[in-house]
């Protein structure tokens, strides 16, 4: 049932091409300029009448909304909040008829999410519901629908799913912004065909794990892993600290890079490793002085980066570079590595990858 691989985590994470490619086809097409979403019915109309969007999550669905919010305000112009579904709940958050939720949620059970969901229907929102499992409760409860299709995720630690909540977050995202108006069908186009090469440059971003494993076996021991990153950097860069403390138990914090002078540079001192992403065009030099201060501090820095921006190697210890995409779409194929190196590290210490200690695949309680 695992495939041949030693865990479901590592399986899961060589799905991702295909689960990518599922959870858009049939919706993006090449040669054809019009999405289709079978369960949203959400018309034009009734879109000129919401004034904002809240993405409400937990975990790593949360962190696919943190996207999620950065695209559709990019793309549709509409104002977004994202929330994490256990704080919004109980924040009496402005809640009307002309308000968007999307909800997010790989299983669909989430306890929290599901009574976020419940609050903002009775106050009379309109709910999208991202899921994974056909027919689960926040499916059910919601105006709209859109299906992620990774299949189904065992191990705890969410790969797959998140993946294709990304790829959920653009689809919203692209939907919202031709039914308004904001992009144009050239626009449209142009981010439609990168989408299309995903699958294609997340397998090449998987042919890269020794190089992964490699860094892993030298750095499991160590007890603090710091991440870092700007924009939809920092939104990869928690999820990479998120999957990395989940599955192996080290402690690792995720920071916005130009907030690290703010108090966190603090802790850097020799030999603490930090993976530091730097994905964005228009932060890419901002990046490389962050990293500069950190090194200067005795970090050991891991750097990932498109293909061809290799300025960061004359700072870093090791880079890790990503095929080339619009940035938009760099967490795409920015995770991957990050989940991979999750893996190994945990691995190299012999931890329960499928199932840490303290998790459950599906938090029902509140
Ligand atoms: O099923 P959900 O997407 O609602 O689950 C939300 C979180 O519990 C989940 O993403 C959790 O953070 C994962 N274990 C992270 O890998």
């Amino acid at each position: 049932e695992k495939g041949g691989f030693e865990h479901f985590m590592i399986k899961e994470i060589h799905e991702q091409p295909k689960a990518i490619k599922d959870t858009m086809t049939s919706r993006i097409m090449a040669d054809c300029d019009e999405i289709k979403l079978d369960d949203i019915k959400l018309t034009s109309e009734q879109l000129k009448n919401i004034d904002r969007i809240y993405i409400v999550a937990c975990g790593t669905a949360y962190h696919a909304g943190m996207v999620g919010k950065y695209v559709i305000e990019k793309l549709a112009k509409i104002p977004v909040e994202v929330d994490i579904a256990s704080e919004f709940r109980y924040r009496d958050p402005i809640i009307n008829e002309k308000t968007l939720m999307i909800v997010v949620s790989q299983s669909g059970e989430t306890a929290d999410t599901l009574a976020a969901l419940k609050q903002a229907k009775s106050k009379g929102a309109r709910v999208i519901a991202v899921t994974n499992v056909v027919g689960s409760s926040v499916a059910r409860e919601a105006d709209d629908v859109l299906y992620t299709w990774a299949g189904p995720e065992i191990a705890v630690a969410s790969t797959k799913a998140y993946v294709t909540q990304l790829i959920a977050m653009y689809i919203i995202a692209l939907y919202l912004a031709r039914l308004n108006g904001n992009i144009s069908v050239e626009e449209y186009r142009q981010i439609r065909d990168e989408m299309l090469t995903l699958p294609e440059k997340s397998q090449e971003v998987l042919d890269q794990k020794e190089e992964l494993q490699k860094f892993a076996a030298s750095n499991y021991m160590h007890k603090d892993i710091y991440y870092i990153g700007r924009g939809l950097d920092f939104a990869v860069a928690l999820e990479g600290s998120l999957k990395l403390k989940e599955i192996s138990y080290i402690h690792s914090d995720a920071y916005a890079a130009g907030e690290l002078k703010h108090g966190s540079i603090a802790l850097i001192e020799k030999g603490v490793p930090v993976i530091a992403l730097a994905s964005q065009s228009e932060l890419y030099d901002k990046m490389v002085s962050n990293i500069k201060e950190i090194v200067s501090r005795g970090a050991k820095v891991i750097g990932f980066a498109f293909e061809g921006n290799s300025e960061i190697e004359k700072t870093v210890n090791q880079a890790v570079y990503i095929p080339k995409t619009l940035d938009i779409l760099a967490p795409v194929l920015l995770v991957i590595p990050l989940q991979l190196l999750a893996y190994y590290t945990a691995v190299e210490k012999g931890c329960d990858v499928d199932k840490p200690r303290n998790l459950a695949k599906s938090v029902t309680v509140e």
